[in-house]
């Protein structure tokens, strides 16, 4: 098995390159634009650009749009694209093809699904999620509970999930794996625990499609959502997926009842016929361009063994936080995240009291992570195009800014609206 690493003793350079030198992914690194220099610790953030992705967009753009014009929705197939992209994503979800559909954002596809949801369920009143849940689901939730007034949202804190089922709660709204912490949800557990209390199920796989194996339907999940920018490296605001189960797609009554969604758009009718299939989860128009980088990128992953991507993802981590630990074990520098690498996504965080100015430190020198309130310093791991020795040069570099206090510097305390 490749990616095995010492059990004890330090992880030294030598090491990390041995782990590069047997890696069956290496080869994929080829297909990215990575600029000279940089260690990118960011795709939970914004994924890197796929070489094919340019091509794609550059021919979208001044072929299919400037010479084919609107004949391209038909000849260049661009009104399949939302499903053909679905498709596509379906594996990295352990979902079937005709289940997964590209649309929209994933905030606009939380508030679509929720109401939905909430109409499958009338008699009940509750949307349960967590207190630490990425802010957009909490802010969609809280949105549908002022719209219908008659729902109240539930927020608990991750310990207290599974005392909060009841037989009010309608929908569960989770993310599978913490943006913070990288926590991971047992998905098998929590979907059936609340199956067995009669609730529907909403994850938000934002985290975790492309960063690890994901299994929707042995599962038996209800409804799921997630970006197309971050681990799938669709390109800053790609659009988002939506999933649905068999079983519901012809039963949910999603509220952004647009002409994409209607059984037959072109018939241009005044009565909205929603479609029976996942089709009816479209609201308007897809953005052709955003789809075209999108789909370059997906067929790169469908090359890809995840069980490839995430023994990998596990390899790098845990090297990252034993070269980190062997040094800064008694500094300000502590994991924040699952120390059990079965219980985390594909990022890691450390708390530093001055992490902000820690991670513009590390930028300024070509490292690049992301910083989260508090004092959250974010590495993310993405094995199709990272190497074991910039892992191990993103660790020293991170042991040594702290270590000679290269952070403290106003430069590096000062605030951009992107941390
Ligand atoms: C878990 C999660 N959900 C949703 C979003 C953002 O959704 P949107 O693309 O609609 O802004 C993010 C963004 O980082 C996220 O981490």
């Amino acid at each position: 098995m490749p990616y095995e690493i010492p059990n004890e003793g330090a992880i030294d350079r030598a090491c990390c390159a041995a782990l590069d030198a047997g890696d069956p992914l290496a080869v994929l690194r080829k297909e990215f634009v990575l600029p000279e220099g940089v260690a990118y610790f960011d795709g939970m953030s914004l994924g890197v650009l796929p070489k094919a992705a340019s091509i794609a967009v550059t021919h979208v753009v001044d072929e299919q749009w400037g010479q084919g014009l609107v004949r391209s929705w038909n000849a260049a197939h661009w009104i399949d694209a939302p499903r053909r992209l679905g498709a596509k994503i379906a594996p990295l979800l352990g979902a079937d093809g005709d289940d997964v559909i590209v649309a929209d954002s994933t905030s606009v596809n939380l508030f679509k699904l929720l109401v939905a949801a909430l109409g499958l369920r009338p008699d009940r009143q509750v949307i349960l999620t967590e207190s630490n849940n990425f802010p957009t689901d909490i802010y969609v939730a809280r949105g549908v509970e002022r719209l219908r007034g008659d729902v109240q949202v539930k927020l608990v804190s991750n310990g207290e999930l599974d005392e909060a089922f009841d037989d009010n709660v309608a929908v569960v709204l989770l993310t599978h794996v913490d943006f913070r912490t990288s926590q991971l949800h047992d998905m098998a557990a929590v979907t059936r625990r609340a199956h067995e209390c009669g609730a529907l199920v909403l994850w938000d796989l934002s985290h975790s499609a492309g960063a690890l194996p994901i299994d929707l339907r042995g599962c038996d999940v209800d409804l799921a959502v997630g970006c197309g920018y971050k681990y799938l490296n669709g390109g800053p605001g790609a659009p988002a997926y939506v999933f649905v189960a068999p079983r519901h797609q012809g039963q949910l009554d999603q509220p952004i009842t647009a002409w994409m969604g209607h059984a037959r758009p072109f018939d241009f009718s005044v009565d909205y016929l929603p479609a029976k299939d996942i089709s009816r989860f479209l609201s308007g128009t897809p953005s052709i361009v955003g789809l075209a980088a999108m789909e370059a990128s997906l067929d790169i992953w469908s090359q890809v063994d995840l069980s490839m991507v995430r023994a990998k993802s596990i390899a790098m981590s845990e090297c990252f936080i034993r070269i980190v630990e062997r040094q800064l074990g008694s500094t300000d520098v502590r994991l924040a995240s699952p120390r059990d690498p079965n219980q985390r996504g594909s990022h890691i965080a450390f708390h530093h009291p001055q992490g902000y100015a820690v991670m513009q430190a590390l930028i300024d020198r070509n490292v690049i992570g992301d910083f989260r309130d508090p004092d959250l310093l974010r590495f993310g791991f993405t094995p199709l195009h990272m190497s074991f020795e910039e892992v191990w040069r993103a660790a020293t570099l991170l042991i040594e800014i702290v270590q000679t206090r290269e952070w403290d510097q106003p430069r590096h305390r000062r605030r951009s609206t992107v941390t």
